[in-house]
């Protein structure tokens, strides 16, 4: 039987990130092995040239499941019938740029973008904002997207989440395949808070494998929260492989669904849950069966918990306040 292809937009393709990403969901990483794809690639004027030069390496590989590559810098071409939309060209924070005015020039990038979703994305349309802040990003880009429904605008922190997996898993000696249901609770940023009071390690607890109050804070939360600043100091640039990695995890598990027994992290509009305000795109557990999310519900929080999940939370409403006295939500 032969497949309808799947189309895929990628923003800020030209970009590094952009780069690990397009070969793997080319090659059929992002949706599965029997499934076509075309890709749409979204740059700014500046970086079309570079995007093209990807296009003819993609072509190079003569992905089978690759069935159309189409470069533009127009939203409405790129988002034209789009299944799937990895939202990962952003703007950088530069020197003496204040967050108010980060948050400005993103909404000069999402708030079209989103209205470009609103008007020629295909109906199951899956969003995914990867370039920073990604929650708020995504918060702008669903807002300008009415006709969409607000759970299909998602922001990342499976890196969050695969970087807590992998700590976790040397600090306990197993592999990390043997870790489970771990959470990212809250914003992408150093305020998130990793949780291990429900994760697994082999099987049993991991609090109680671990045992050590002092560790989960003064080791394990900071070096998850701040792992994205030490890979820039290290690598002189912003995580890439690893972002694009988790980008590939999320959709991945969005579309094909969390294992049974297990969950994981996802940025997406908050319904009450665990006292987080609704409407905030914040990191919660979520288990996937059937292309839909859903938060695990009734994990006891305990104190350790609740003021880290509240300070990240703090956060978020922070970050929305500010883009609505922007005029942006
Ligand atoms: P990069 O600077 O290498 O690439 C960004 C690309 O986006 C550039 O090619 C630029 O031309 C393009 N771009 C800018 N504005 C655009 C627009 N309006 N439309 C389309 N393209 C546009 O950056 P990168 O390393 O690829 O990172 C991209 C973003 O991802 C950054 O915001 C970064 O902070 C973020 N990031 C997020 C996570 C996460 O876990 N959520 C992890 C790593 C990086
Ligand atoms: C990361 O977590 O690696 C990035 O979000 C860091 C950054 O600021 O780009």
């Amino acid at each position: 039987m032969t497949r309808t292809p799947v189309n895929v937009t990628v923003t800020g393709a030209a970009g590094q990130i952009g780069y690990a990403l397009l070969f793997r969901i080319a090659s059929g990483h992002l949706l599965g092995a029997d499934v076509p794809v075309k890709l749409r690639l979204l740059e700014i004027p500046q970086g079309l040239k570079a995007a093209e030069g990807t296009a003819m390496e993609l072509d190079d590989c003569a992905f089978p499941l690759l069935r159309g590559i189409e470069i533009t810098d127009d939203p409405n071409v790129a988002f034209d019938g789009a299944n799937v939309a990895l939202l990962v060209g952003a703007r950088p924070r530069t020197k003496g740029m204040e967050r108010g005015d980060l948050l400005e020039a993103n909404g000069g990038i999402f708030k079209p973008q989103g209205q470009a979703i609103n008007a020629h994305a295909a109906d199951d349309i899956k969003v995914l904002v990867v370039g920073n802040p990604a929650n708020t990003n995504a918060l702008i880009a669903q807002a300008a997207a009415p006709d969409v429904p607000a759970e299909r605008f998602t922001a990342m922190t499976r890196l969050d989440h695969n970087r807590a997996i992998s700590q976790l898993a040397k600090k306990t000696g197993v592999a990390v395949s043997e870790i489970r249901r771990l959470t990212i609770w809250g914003n992408h940023s150093a305020t998130q808070y990793p949780d291990v009071f429900h994760a697994e390690v082999a099987g049993k607890n991991a609090a109680e494998v671990l045992n050590d109050e002092a560790w989960l804070a003064d080791e394990f939360i900071p070096t998850v929260a701040k792992r994205g600043a030490a890979i820039i100091e290290a690598r002189g640039a912003s995580s890439a492989a690893s972002a694009a990695n988790a980008a590939i995890d999320h959709v991945h598990t969005w579309v094909n669904g969390t294992a049974d027994g297990d969950w994981t992290s996802m940025g997406i509009p908050s319904d009450g849950s665990y006292g987080v305000p609704e409407g905030l795109i914040s990191s919660f557990p979520v288990t996937v069966k059937n292309g839909a999310y859903e938060i695990v519900q009734g994990l006891e929080i305990n104190d350790f918990s609740r003021a880290r999940i509240d300070a990240s939370v703090k956060e978020l409403a922070e970050e929305r306040e500010a883009v609505r006295a922007l005029g942006l939500l």
